[in-house]
């Protein structure tokens, strides 16, 4: 199934099968080149993702030590040893389990004096490496990518943004302890997120559907930064599960 634009549109029966086809895309990407260059979100969609990739690495069906990661997102000020630190919080999920070692992390600057030369160079040390081979992304409700909150353009490159109340509201709910969610974060760009050779968009659960539709079917807009995704046409792929992809038509 295609949707307005000529990405690929995949539906699975749940957010565990979507997983699961996006570790294999991501497997395929890693068989063909060891080293490849890539990314993976936070949040909860991406869990069956990374319990499938973790397995394969478990049972030697696949190798992710070589591979180059960079993470998409950081709150500002906040050290990855902070409990509440997005890239703390991928270490233990993803990167600990699956072998993807200290040099080969890539983590989005977050407590540098200056961020914006730190952001600059972020994006010099990606494109050192060739930019993204694939880059894997989740939806957030307000319809945000990394942390490409609205408003955001198509051409931003990684930089310092003001969060959304509903991107703090969403980042509260993951928060268990009293502090409050920093108001600002750092975030790889729509632009550069956009040079990925390949993206693949996972959503899941019925409260996406219609963030989902207006990403791929709607206008490409600032109002709604995934929308500029629409822009990678045959170079992305949405794995959706039933749920979210309801209101696809
Ligand atoms: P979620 O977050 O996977 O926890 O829904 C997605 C996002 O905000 O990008």
């Amino acid at each position: 199934m295609t949707a307005g634009t000529q990405a690929r549109v995949e539906i699975l029966s749940h957010s565990d099968a979507a997983g699961k086809r996006a570790s294999e895309i991501v497997a395929t990407t890693v068989h063909a080149k060891p080293d490849a260059v890539l990314s993976v979100p936070t949040g909860s969609t991406p869990l069956p993702m990374f319990a499938h990739l973790i397995s394969m690495v478990e049972r030697s069906e696949l190798d992710l030590s070589r591979v180059e990661l960079f993470t998409l997102d950081e709150y500002v000020g906040m050290a990855p040893e902070r409990p509440n630190s997005l890239t703390g919080w991928l270490i233990q999920e993803f990167l600990n389990p699956a072998q993807i070692s200290g040099s080969r992390r890539h983590l989005i600057p977050s407590t540098a004096n200056d961020l914006t030369a730190a952001a600059r160079a972020y994006e010099a040390e990606l494109a050192n490496l060739g930019g993204l081979d694939l880059a894997v992304l989740g939806l957030g409700p307000n319809g945000h990518i990394a942390y490409n909150e609205p408003g955001a353009t198509a051409e931003s490159r990684t930089r310092v943004v003001e969060l959304t109340p509903g991107s703090l509201e969403q980042a509260a709910g993951y928060w268990p302890e009293a502090d409050p969610v920093p108001s600002r974060a750092i975030t790889i760009g729509v632009g550069t997120l956009l040079e990925a050779r390949q993206l693949v968009l996972i959503v899941t659960g019925k409260s996406k559907a219609d963030m989902l539709a207006r990403a791929l079917n709607g206008p490409m807009t600032s109002d709604v930064p995934a929308s500029w995704l629409q822009q990678a046409s045959d170079r992305l792929t949405v794995i959706a599960d039933h749920a979210a992809a309801r209101q696809l038509g």
